[in-house]
């Protein structure tokens, strides 16, 4: 099983320069504020321990997608200043990741120094995976811990490549995500039940394909809801639907009957003629959208039956919100959905950045069991998929 892997506890990092892909690919704001730091504080259990082992902790990520060059707004350097903080010892940022410079600051560290490497992504070399760009990462340490799960789905220097040149283990958060999440797909304790949304349908069709039958209830609320109406038959008028998607959602709807399982969609969905404040906003049934019109979110009858299910779950999976919860007056249905998560006394679990944005809007985001720090890699690996990243990763013997 691909979720059983060797840790940075498996190994001996005392007094070894350790090399740590870790995933500060953060939001900033137009000033460079980091608007989220929940993937840098996930971090801190990894380096906190490296550092009380005598370990010189390399850092390593990516931010952004400058393609290849150097892009002064994609530097490192607010991530250092939050590092820092967040860990009350100085990190030293670099300007590059590879270099003389790099090779002499790794040289002239001491056990507990943090370094921070610029982007790896400032290189071409990251993205094409080029094995003598990841062996000039390798060579600057000894022992290589990945701890950037949200960046696991890309094979990468920084994550696949320099597995191949060193022992290659896991960090605490990449072996939270990996139980968390392997659990769920392996040996859920039941209900088991799975929501969810978004905004694409061709984002989840996946997810939906890999956990329907796995799950005891799978609910398709938010945006991919509209591509299943639509192939049900139903004008979505101006609803965001994907007319290459109407097959595989047909054909899910078409497996979950045969087989008899649970899979459910809203009875009524909010709409307005437009996603902004301070429109008109109806709840219709989903085969009676206004001409013109688009939809926002589930409706409160649909939000009051999925919020029963979820609350009654042993285990409990959420991806995409059930609309446009940015707004307030389109948030209801998926503020009931979080609001059922957090009262859920089963395993809970938020995956991907919007939902885990939604979580934190309505101040539930503590409520949860696992919060998980990625967005597409999570997706693939409920699409069972296998990560590059945690792939070349040692397994763990027995
Ligand atoms: C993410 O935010 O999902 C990860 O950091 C991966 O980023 P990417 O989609 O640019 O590869």
């Amino acid at each position: 099983m691909q979720w059983r892997k060797k840790t940075v506890e498996d190994v001996d990092v005392s007094g070894k320069r350790v090399l740590v892909r870790v995933d500060f690919n953060v939001p900033l704001d137009e000033q460079r504020n980091i608007t989220d730091d929940r993937r840098i504080r996930e971090a801190l259990p990894t380096i906190r321990y490296l550092r009380e082992k005598g370990a010189i902790v390399i850092l390593m990520s990516h931010l952004g997608r400058p393609k290849g060059k150097v892009v002064d707004e994609l530097r490192l350097d607010p991530v250092a200043k939050r590092l820092s903080e967040l860990l009350g010892v100085e990190v030293k940022k670099l300007d590059d990741c590879i270099g003389p410079e790099v090779e002499r600051a790794v040289k002239e560290a001491k056990p507990g120094d943090v370094i921070l490497l610029e982007n790896t992504r400032f290189h071409p070399g990251e993205r094409e995976n080029d094995p003598e760009f990841a062996k000039q990462l390798a060579s600057l340490a000894e022992i290589f811990v990945n701890d950037a799960f949200g960046t696991a789905h890309r094979a990468h220097a920084s994550t696949e490549g320099v597995a191949h040149y060193l022992p290659a283990v896991a960090g605490f958060l990449m072996q939270k995500e990996l139980e968390t999440l392997g659990r769920l797909l392996a040996e859920p304790e039941r209900p088991f039940v799975a929501v969810i949304g978004g905004k694409k349908v061709s984002d989840k069709i996946g997810v939906i394909e890999n956990l329907l039958p796995k799950v005891d209830t799978l609910i398709v609320g938010g945006g991919p809801a509209y591509t299943f109406f639509k192939a049900l038959g139903y004008n979505m008028q101006e609803c965001i639907v994907e007319d290459e998607m109407l097959e595989s959602a047909k054909s899910a709807m078409e497996k979950a009957k045969s087989e008899g399982r649970d899979l459910r969609l809203p009875k009524d969905i909010m709409v307005a003629p437009e996603v902004k404040e301070g429109v008109e906003v109806r709840v219709v049934p989903p085969d009676s959208v206004p001409e013109g019109w688009t939809g926002v979110g589930i409706g409160p009858e649909s939000a009051r039956e999925f919020a029963e299910v979820v609350k009654s779950a042993k285990t409990a999976v959420w991806a995409g919100p059930m609309g446009a919860f940015e707004i307030d007056a389109f948030a209801e249905g998926t503020r009931i959905v979080a609001e059922a998560f957090a009262e859920c006394s089963g395993v809970t679990v938020i995956c991907g950045g919007d939902t885990a944005a939604a979580v934190e809007k309505f101040g539930l985001a503590d409520k949860m069991t696992h919060i998980s720090t990625g967005g597409g890699a999570a997706l693939e690996f409920l699409e069972g998929k296998e990560l590059p990243g945690v792939a070349a990763l040692q397994d763990k013997e027995g």
